[in-house]
């Protein structure tokens, strides 16, 4: 939720400044601004809506800095407006603030401000105070204030400042927001994340909770929250920058829906070595494994639905049950956890506020985490005992698409070294399923070449406000993903259902406006599920079937049939679920929406 970015070196300012903003908009996009310290003032332009409003602003801009911040907002404190827009600044204009993060006692430090000092705010955001607490403590030093305003602060925020009175610098802080630095030559980089700044440098530094940062042109410092400095080397981040570039897809989720053949591939060549598993980096011993007697899987929104799939994997491949909760929930319910519990945390970005409090119970507890993250470095991975990197490359799109099959992939190989090391499978079985495995990312691609009869799917239901899912185990869970993904990109009130569960109350909403896509991919199920299609066609319903090419889906059971490659039921989430990312996705387009930057959401939440 919100982007921050922040430049000082040789060159012009803006152009960076815009370029990085335009890179850190899938986290935040109803409002942007940036401020430019120049020739003794700082100079402020901010607008409601997206970057191309704050261009458009700017188009005439004469003034050249070499230095400024900016950032890209998700509202939370107030409404999207130019006035809420950051930077905030002091009354006088000689400071400047970009904030990520939530100052959750902003309203006893508004008070304390306006009955104390007498000082007005402008604007209904949380960040403001912050800007006026700089001025009111100032001594000269941005950084040494910034040590005292932070100790006023409670709740979670990345912080990049300038100020007309300490200039050439910017002083950055974490606590809880995640905040990189990117190094350069004659110039640096304050940042949210990596794709704001990989244009111009791979070299990263990845700043900690409670780490105060200046940069100038010249250098960069660190310093932990009593003010030690902290000598830290920058990682070299291995994405190319076209990796964060549309190419020739229409847009970033598109080209995502197309990434997964290869992602899942890179995954494989990783993981496997000589048809052996050999995954990198878990550094799990069988001992350690033997030590747990319980396991939950944590997550929000796709992740925790790729958690709901784990459930089946590990039972499949560990012989374990294991407990799959919402992290928001998770955190609020009284799980029982000691120190024999493993908890497996999945998230793309790293950094969901909820997931991360999640893991802190849990470590509080006495649990060891499991992160399954694709952000190196982020959050999450730095609180957990053991790391599997899903290495999906960048996800822009803001639903969550190719990270979702990375996700299952990476369940599925960590079960199967649970299973290994617990000796609940045999070389053989394994040998056997890596086998399989390895047969994915081909069949993927031959779902991928079949775009257009599920665009022709699209075009005939994109008016539709009645889109409905439904399957059986694994097809009952990844209907929640597809409906979460039509959802969240189209806006059609979708919901999904287990098949055997209709009758017990939602088949009242089943009329002839309603199309029902229904998952079948289960040998064992196919009867069922037949007879549930019919129950919904009986009631006026068209049926999209989703099934495998080897089972016989009969045509008095559906309208519109979609086959996918045959494989082990266990697999099957990994395939059956691209037909759906790719009607979701045309479903939008021809709503005419933004599929990439979808309303309401943003990429990476990191509040509550
Ligand atoms: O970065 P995370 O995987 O932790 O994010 C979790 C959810 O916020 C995310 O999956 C969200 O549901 C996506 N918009 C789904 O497409």
């Amino acid at each position: 939720m919100c982007g921050i970015i922040g430049y000082t070196g040789s060159k012009n300012a803006l152009p960076i400044l815009i370029h990085g903003l335009k890179k850190l908009e899938y986290r935040g996009y109803d409002s942007a601004g940036i401020a430019l310290l120049s020739q003794g003032s700082i100079f402020i332009e901010k607008s409601k809506g997206n970057i191309s409003n704050l261009e458009r602003k700017l188009s005439n801009i004469k003034l050249t800095s070499n230095i400024g911040i900016g950032h890209t907002r998700w509202a939370t404190h107030g409404e999207p407006s130019d006035i809420n827009a950051h930077p905030h600044t002091n009354s006088i204009n000689t400071i400047a603030i970009v904030h990520n993060g939530i100052i959750e006692n902003y309203i006893e430090l508004k008070e304390l401000l306006e009955k104390n000092f007498n000082i007005k705010l402008k604007s209904e955001t949380d960040t403001e105070v912050i800007a006026h607490l700089i001025d009111h403590l100032w001594n000269g030093n941005l950084l040494s204030t910034l040590y005292k305003v932070t100790q006023k602060l409670t709740g979670s925020y990345a912080l990049s400042v300038i100020a007309k009175d300490d200039p050439n610098k910017i002083i950055a802080v974490r606590k809880d927001s995640p905040l990189i630095v990117g190094v350069g030559e004659n110039e640096n980089f304050i940042a949210s994340d990596i794709p704001a700044i990989l244009k111009y440098t791979k070299n990263v530094i990845l700043i900690e909770n409670n780490e105060f940062v200046e940069i100038t042109k010249d250098y960069i410092n660190i310093y932990d929250e009593s003010g030690n400095s902290i000598e830290r080397e920058s990682i070299e981040i291995t994405w190319q920058v076209e990796e964060a570039e549309k190419e020739n897809f229409d847009h970033f989720t598109l080209k995502e829906i197309h990434e997964q053949p290869k992602t899942l591939k890179n995954i494989l060549n990783h993981n496997i070595i000589k048809n052996k598993l050999n995954i990198q980096n878990l550094n799990i011993t069988e001992e350690e494994l033997r030590n747990f007697n319980k396991f939950y899987i944590v997550g929000c929104g796709t992740a925790y639905n790729a958690g709901l799939i784990g459930k089946y994997i590990f039972r499949k491949f560990v012989g374990i049950d294991i407990i799959c909760e919402i992290a928001s929930e998770f955190r609020y319910n009284d799980p029982i956890i000691d120190d024999k519990t493993l908890v497996i945390c999945i998230s793309q970005s790293g950094e969901t506020l909820d997931t991360i409090q999640s893991i802190r119970l849990a470590k509080e507890k006495g649990a060891k985490i499991l992160s399954i993250v694709n952000i190196i470095g982020s959050s999450i991975t730095r609180e957990s005992d053991y790391i599997f990197y899903t290495i999906g490359g960048p996800e822009i799109g803001v639903a969550s698409t190719k990270i979702f099959t990375c996700q299952l992939l990476a369940l599925n190989l960590i079960a199967l070294e649970f299973g290994k090391l617990l000796k609940f499978l045999n070389d053989n079985q394994i040998e056997k399923f890596l086998k399989e495995l390895q047969t994915i990312p081909e069949k993927a691609q031959t779902i991928l070449d079949n775009t257009q009869k599920i665009k022709d799917i699209a075009h005939k239901q994109f008016q539709n406000e009645n889109i409905f899912y439904m399957g059986r185990t694994l097809d009952m869970d990844i209907s929640f993903e597809a409906s979460l993904k039509l959802k969240e990109i189209s806006y059609i009130n979708s919901f999904a259902i287990g098949a055997g569960e209709l009758k017990h109350g939602t088949i009242a909403l089943v009329n002839d406006k309603t199309f029902v896509v229904a998952l079948s991919t289960q040998d064992k199920l196919i009867e069922k599920m037949m007879a549930n299609t019919k129950e919904v066609k009986a009631r006026g319903a068209k049926v999209l079937a989703i099934t495998k090419e080897t089972l016989k889906f009969p045509n008095d059971c559906c309208d519109e049939l979609i086959l996918i490659p045959n494989t082990l039921d266990i697999f099957t989430p990994l395939l059956s679920i691209i037909p759906l990312q790719l009607f979701a996705y045309y479903v939008s387009t021809f709503r005419g929406n933004d599929v990439d930057k979808p309303r309401n959401l943003a990429k990476s939440v990191t509040v509550e």
